[in-house]
C-alpha cells in the first residue's frame, strides 16, 4: 500500500470530495485526520468508516478561516498521529452574487475559507515539517475556475485563481525543504456544493452538453488523483495543476 504509515490531514473532510479522498487514502494505508465545521454526525461517520479500514482517524472541529483554529487543528493532528505528512487543503465554499449586489460578508467568507484558510493551514503544516526536518506534500483542491471564468461567482474565481498563484509560489519557496505543492482542479463533480445545479434539469442539461465525456465527475474521479499526488510516485511533481473535468476546460469549437 502506497501510503502505509503516512498521516494525511484533510480540511473539510467530512463530506463530498474531502470525504472521498479520505476513504481512498485510507484504502492506500494512510491514517487520516479530517477537519469539519458544523456537521459532527457526518465527521464521526467518516471517522468510523476509516477505522473500519484499520487506520487511525480523528475528526477535529476547526473553522479554517480562523488562524488560531488552524494551528489548534494541526497540533491536535500531530498529538494524535505523531506527525502530519500530507496536507490536503480541500475546504471551500462558493456564493452566487453579481458584483453590483455582492456583500462584503459573502466576499470575506469565500476568500477567508478558500484562500486565507489554505494559506495558513499550509503555514502550520510547513512549520511542523521544518521542525521535524522532513519533507512533505501539500495538495490544494482548487477548481477549473482557477483559470476559467464563472460569471456571478467572482469571489470564488478570485479565491481559486489566488490558490493557483499561491501554489506556484510555494512550490518554489518550499522546494529546498523537500515540500511539494500541487493543485487538483475539478470540473463539475457530484457533491453537495452543486445541490442547486443538480436539482435544475435545464442547467444540468446545458452543463452536460459542455462536458465532452458526457457525465458529471464523481468524488472517486478526484480521489484517485489525490492518492497519486500524496504518494511517492509524485515525488518529482511540484508547481502543477492536474485538471479533472471530463474535457470541459478546453471544449471550445467553431462551427
Ligand atoms: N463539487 C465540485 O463540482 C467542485 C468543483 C471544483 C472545485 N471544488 C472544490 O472542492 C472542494 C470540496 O468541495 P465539495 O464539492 O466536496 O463540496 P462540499 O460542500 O461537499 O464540501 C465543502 C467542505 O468544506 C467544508 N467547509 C466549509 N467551510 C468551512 C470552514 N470555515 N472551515 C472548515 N471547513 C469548511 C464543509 O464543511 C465541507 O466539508 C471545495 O474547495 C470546492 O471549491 C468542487
Amino acid at each position: 500500500m502506497k501510503l502505509e504509515g503516512k498521516t494525511v490531514l484533510i480540511t473539510g473532510g467530512g463530506q463530498g470530495i474531502g470525504q472521498g479522498i479520505a476513504y481512498r487514502l485510507a484504502d492506500q494505508g494512510a491514517n487520516i485526520v479530517i477537519d469539519f465545521v458544523g456537521n459532527p454526525q457526518s465527521a464521526n461517520d467518516t471517522v468510523a468508516q476509516i477505522e473500519k479500514r484499520g487506520r487511525k482517524a480523528l475528526a477535529v472541529e476547526a473553522d479554517i478561516s480562523s488562524v488560531d483554529q488552524i494551528h489548534g487543528m494541526m497540533k491536535q493532528a500531530i498529538d494524535y498521529c505523531g506527525a502530519v505528512d500530507v496536507l490536503i487543503n480541500n475546504a471551500g465554499v462558493e456564493k452566487h452574487a453579481s458584483i453590483w449586489e455582492a456583500s462584503e460578508h459573502d466576499y470575506d467568507l469565500v476568500l477567508n475559507i478558500n484562500l486565507k484558510g489554505a494559506y495558513f493551514a499550509s503555514q502550520a503544516f510547513v512549520q511542523h515539517r521544518m521542525a521535524v526536518k522532513k519533507p512533505g506534500k501539500i495538495i490544494n483542491v482548487s477548481s477549473v475556475h482557477e483559470d476559467l471564468p464563472f460569471p456571478h461567482f467572482t469571489s470564488y474565481c478570485a479565491s481559486k485563481g489566488g490558490m493557483k498563484m499561491m501554489m506556484r509560489n510555494l512550490s518554489i519557496e518550499l522546494a529546498p525543504y523537500g515540500i511539494t505543492v500541487n493543485n487538483i482542479a475539478p470540473g463539475a463533480i457530484e457533491t453537495p456544493i452543486n445541490t442547486a445545479l443538480l436539482n435544475d434539469p435545464v442547467k444540468l442539461k446545458a452543463l452536460l452538453e459542455n462536458i465532452p465525456l458526457g457525465r458529471l465527475g464523481q468524488v472517486s474521479d478526484v480521489a484517485g488523483v489525490a492518492a497519486f499526488l500524496a504518494s511517492s510516485d509524485a515525488d518529482y511533481i511540484t508547481g502543477a495543476t492536474i485538471v479533472i473535468d471530463g474535457g470541459l476546460t478546453w471544449n471550445y469549437s467553431e462551427q
